[in-house]
Order: structure tokens, then C-alpha cells, then sequence
């Protein structure tokens, strides 16, 4: 499939407004943003590389990866042809009863990857969300102290066991009676001052330290020199265990392997997802073994597990997303593109100084800072309309996330720019 966007209606097309229409009818009213003007979404039928084919026929190219998933592209010919044998042979096992050789491989080849000071061992999981429960289990355990801290505008999932810890009270408030009692989380902001500022009383009892080491939806936040080593230190002072969740910025993203490399520090528990496999849903904790040997020797009863643990599709992707990752050199492609993206995104907002503050981030993880409150989603929706998709982010909807796949080529990079210059012009 040609990479470059091609439009042949308008973008939404009518086949993707009616489809929008028959999903408002049936589906949980809260999931697909749906508008009324029919200017979001458009439905996806078919993708290669950076092409998206929507149910209109128009190709558009991909500046999201699929919220960061699809490093590799999409519908990659080796990732495709592993998933369609595994899927023939043996889709699903007895994740925690009878596992298949490949949670084995899996496990062996992340504890290897992980950049830990010690031999490690790996719990996987499904979800990302699922993964960090895992995480602050295995800290819990570890220390024997329950509260956590968690950086403002962090984002770890919404699911009942991470809504304490993302950083967004917008997504809690709704659920408040549902969760456990908020002083089991001591909220800091992303900054060296935030943390100096804890004093005793918020430090009695933490356990672990849960941080991302880019915020990637609180709208590709590089942490302040020194943020990252000062929770180091607090981790190490505490006793606590500190967790890096790069469920977003892992497997190459950034530009190197673990966006911790950047800072020249070294979790205790490192949470990986999205991007692990390319494609299907599998997220993993890979942990120091003297941290993960907390959890007791299954007895028949794991303490925690699932139905999908360990399922075979999932490490099969996740074990050729790691090859191709390699082969490619795609970490040193991220250094390098990310540079063309970041340089280019810097010079569109001296171009558009009305509407942008800065450009910001790492690798291939690069954002456009708007002025105003929602102009990620007016700027998304202008983009969408010229054929390129991007995703809002940020907790006032001010930001424009910009993560591609690894395998994108300059000239994607350009086009990108040249449409994203174009969509800027066209804002009010
Ligand atoms: C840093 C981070 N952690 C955790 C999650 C949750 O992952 P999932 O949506 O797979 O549950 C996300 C999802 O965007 C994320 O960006």
C-alpha cells in the first residue's frame, strides 16, 4: 500500500459518519467520542506501515502508532505471519497451570532485556492497567507498607486498582465511594520541588514509587533534570521500590530501549505494555528478583493471575515484535527521526506562535504545546481532515501527541510537518 495520505471523500467520509451512527445506538455511551457535527472518528478497515485505509477508501498516515501499540506498523508481515502459525497451532493455554514454552522464551528474554542491577523476574499481564496492579501488589509485598506515591497528571489505566494512582482526578471523581481511602496515595507533582516538599507525615508508610519516566497522555512531559535520580534516592532512603511504569515510553520509543536509560537510573520494577508486541495485548512487570521473590511460591492458587496470562498469541508477538525491534535497529532510528520530528515541530511552532508555546519531547514521542485549553482536539480534528491522525493529551486538552511508528521514513516525517503546518494555519 502507498504510505501517503489520499483522500478520496471527505474526511469522516459518509461510510464512517453511518457506522458512527449505528455504534452511538449500542455501545456504552461513554467509550467512542461521538460528535454531533460528525467531525470524529473515522472507522478503520485495513492498514500497512503508516497507512490506515478507512471505511471510506481514504488512506491516511498514522502519527499514533494506535495510542503507541504499533511500533512496527501496522499489519506487519512478520508479526502477521507468527500470530496466523501460533493461531493455528495453539492459540490460547494453561497460563499459570500449564504454560507453553513460549511464556518460558517470553519471560527469559525480558528479565534479559530489563536494564536492572540484578537478575530479574517477570510477571506478565494483559493490560497495561493490569500490569501496574501487579507492580504495586509486588511493592506492597516487598514492603509491607500500603501508601504509594504518584505524580499529578501521571496516567497508569482507569481500571479500580490504578484509578487511585492516575494522576486526574476527573476519571475518580465519579467512583470516589469505590475506591480505597485516598490517603493510601500521597500526590506529587512532576517537579524536583514537589518532592523535596514531603515531609514525614507524607512520607510515613510509602512503600513504592510509581512514576512515569516521560508523562505520555498527561501530555509528553520530559521530567525536569534531576526528577527521576531525586526518586531514586527517595526510594532508596524509604526502603520503597520504586516502579517506572514505560508502558508507554518502553521498547524503543524514545529512543532508547527504557526511557530511564535517559536519565541513567534503575527501577526496582519495570512495567511494560502497548508497544511490547506490536499488536496484541499483553503487558509484562519485570522486577529485581530480590523484589519479585516477595511474592510466595504458588501452592496450586496463584495469589494473582489471570485467564489470559501468559496466552501464546501474545508472547509469540511479543517475542517477534523484540526480534524485529533488534534487526531493525529501531531504537537508533527513533534517536534519529525523533530529532527530524522534534526540530520540525520546534520550527512550526516559531511559525505559529498564536497557537503553539512549544514543541516538546523525546524520540518518537513529540508533542506541539497549544496556547488553549482543548486546542488538541480542535488541532486533531484539523489534522484528521487533511488526511494525518494524531491524538490529543495533556490534562487541559492542550497538547498534540505525536508518536509514530519506529519504522516511519523521513519523508513521512516531512509530511507530517508540511500537513500539521497546514491543519495550524486552518484553526481560528
Ligand atoms: C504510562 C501508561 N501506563 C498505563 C497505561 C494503561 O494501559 P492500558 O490502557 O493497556 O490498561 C497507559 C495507557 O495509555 C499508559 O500510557
Amino acid at each position: 500500500m502507498e504510505q501517503l495520505p489520499c483522500l478520496v471523500t471527505r474526511v469522516p467520509g459518509p461510510r464512517s459518519q453511518a457506522l458512527a451512527r449505528r455504534l452511538e445506538r449500542v455501545e456504552s455511551p461513554d467509550v467512542t467520542y461521538l460528535p454531533e457535527d460528525g467531525s470524529w472518528p473515522v472507522f478503520w478497515e485495513s492498514g500497512e506501515g503508516l497507512a490506515i485505509l478507512d471505511a471510506d477508501g481514504n488512506r491516511l498516515l498514522d502519527a499514533t502508532a494506535a495510542f503507541g501499540v504499533a511500533i512496527l506498523g501496522h499489519a506487519h508481515p512478520q508479526l502477521a505471519a507468527a500470530l496466523a502459525d501460533q493461531a493455528a497451532r495453539l492459540p490460547h493455554g494453561m497460563g499459570d497451570v500449564h504454560p507453553t514454552r513460549l511464556k518460558v522464551e517470553l519471560a527469559e528474554r525480558l528479565a534479559a532485556l530489563a536494564p536492572l542491577p540484578e537478575p530479574s523476574r517477570v510477571l506478565l499481564a494483559t493490560t497495561g492497567a493490569e500490569a501496574v496492579e501487579g507492580a504495586l501488589k509486588t511493592a506492597c509485598l516487598a514492603t509491607g507498607r500500603p501508601r504509594v506515591i504518584a505524580c499529578e497528571g501521571g496516567y497508569h489505566g482507569l481500571s479500580l486498582g490504578t484509578l487511585p494512582v492516575t494522576g486526574r482526578e476527573g476519571f475518580r471523581a465519579p467512583f470516589r465511594d469505590l475506591l480505597p481511602v485516598p490517603s493510601r496515595v500521597c500526590r506529587v507533582p512532576y517537579t524536583r520541588e514537589g518532592i523535596a516538599a514531603l515531609t514525614d507525615a507524607d512520607l510515613a508508610s510509602v512503600g513504592a514509587i510509581l512514576v512515569e519516566p516521560i508523562l505520555g497522555r498527561g501530555g509528553v512531559v520530559v521530567p525536569p533534570p534531576g526528577l527521576l535520580q531525586d526518586l531514586r534516592a527517595l526510594a532508596d532512603r524509604l526502603g520503597a521500590v520504586l516502579i517506572l511504569d514505560e508502558v508507554f515510553t518502553g521498547c524503543g520509543r524514545t529512543g532508547t530501549w527504557f526511557a530511564c536509560q535517559h536519565e541513567g537510573i534503575e527501577p526496582d520494577l519495570l512495567v511494560l505494555g502497548k508497544a511490547l508486541s506490536g499488536c496484541f495485548p499483553i503487558a509484562a512487570v519485570i522486577g529485581r528478583g530480590s523484589v519479585m521473590e516477595a511474592w510466595p511460591r504458588s501452592t496450586g492458587e496463584a495469589l494473582h493471575t489471570s485467564t489470559h496470562l501468559g496466552n501464546p498469541l501474545g508472547c509469540r508477538a511479543a517475542l517477534t515484535a523484540l526480534d524485529l525491534i533488534e534487526e531493525g535497529d529501531l531504537v537508533t532510528r527513533a534517536a534519529e527521526l525523533g530529532a527530524v520530528l522534534g526540530a520540525g515541530l520546534t520550527d512550526l511552532a516559531d511559525a505559529h506562535p498564536g497557537a503553539v508555546l512549544q514543541a516538546r519531547g523525546r524520540g518518537l514521542m513529540q508533542a506541539l504545546v497549544l496556547r488553549e485549553a482543548g486546542a488538541g482536539a480542535r488541532l486533531a480534528e484539523r489534522a484528521l481532515a487533511l488526511g494525518l491522525l494524531t491524538l490529543p493529551a495533556g490534562a487541559a486538552g492542550e497538547v498534540l501527541q505525536l508518536t509514530p511508528p519506529l519504522i516511519l521514513e523521513e519523508e513521512h516525517v516531512h509530511t507530517m510537518l508540511e500537513l500539521l503546518d497546514r491543519a495550524l494555519a486552518s484553526l481560528p
